[in-house]
């Protein structure tokens, strides 16, 4: 896979991609991740990218002219499955969606910044717009790294057996059960009696009936 990423902050993005599972598998060269810095693409002299809103208000918006002129020189070097606008009026992330995501060969995120991006780059390039939740963050470089990392988890080869995405949260649209490690008792504190009992089958369905019981308790909105 090779994400291609557009930001006004490229620094800041840097570090999740160098570290631990990412750099991994970056490294195994499972994913390309690419940063594209639109100051590059700005206007004249002072690289301009952003701009007043027509008819008033308070912010900036970013122009279209640099942004288009970004996305069409990478268009122009591959074709693009999507190109994804990271923006809080977008649709909720969710793990379906990321499961969709990591079945593509070529994205671009495009992270936008103050008040938003021109209405005619949506129009004209973007093919999905996504959120990572209901609150707002100062610009979606946070919320890119997070589409990214929910995408690039899944791709074969970066999580091994015992990591598998296979029994997380939400792929079955439940909450994971309980876990413990040693020692078997802390202050008191008693590790559950079945996890210890070494039956492979009744451990199973602990696990699946604690799995119901937090889901109904903490996200019933899960199970309908
Ligand atoms: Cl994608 N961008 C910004 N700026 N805020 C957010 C977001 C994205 N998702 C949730 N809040």
């Amino acid at each position: 896979m090779r994400i291609d990423i557009i930001t006004v902050l490229p620094e800041l993005m840097e570090s999740p991609f160098k570290t631990s599972i990412l750099q991994r598998a970056v490294e195994k060269e499972i994913v390309e991740v690419h940063f594209h810095s639109l100051r590059n693409w700005g206007l004249g002299k002072r690289k301009k990218i952003d701009d007043e809103p027509y008819g008033g208000g308070a912010g900036m918006v970013m122009m279209i002219e640099p942004l288009d002129k970004c996305i069409s020189h990478l268009k122009s070097e591959r074709e693009y499955d999507e190109v994804i606008y990271l923006t809080p009026d977008g649709i909720t992330l969710n793990q379906k969606m990321a499961n969709q995501l990591s079945l593509h060969q070529n994205l671009i995120f495009l992270c936008g910044h103050y008040k938003g991006i021109d209405q005619r780059v949506r129009d004209l390039h973007v093919t999905k717009e996504i959120s990572i939740g209901d609150y707002v963050l100062t610009g979606g470089e946070l919320a890119a790294c997070v589409l990214a990392d929910a995408v690039i988890r899944l791709l074969p080869g970066v999580l091994n057996d015992e990591q598998s995405a296979l029994s997380d949260s939400f792929q079955d649209n439940l909450l994971s059960p309980p876990i413990y490690t040693r020692p078997e008792e802390y202050k008191g504190l008693k590790v559950p009696e079945v996890l210890l009992s070494g039956h492979l089958g009744k451990i199973e369905d602990w696990r699946h009936e604690q799995s119901l019981q937090i889901t109904q308790k903490k996200r019933p909105d899960l199970l309908k």
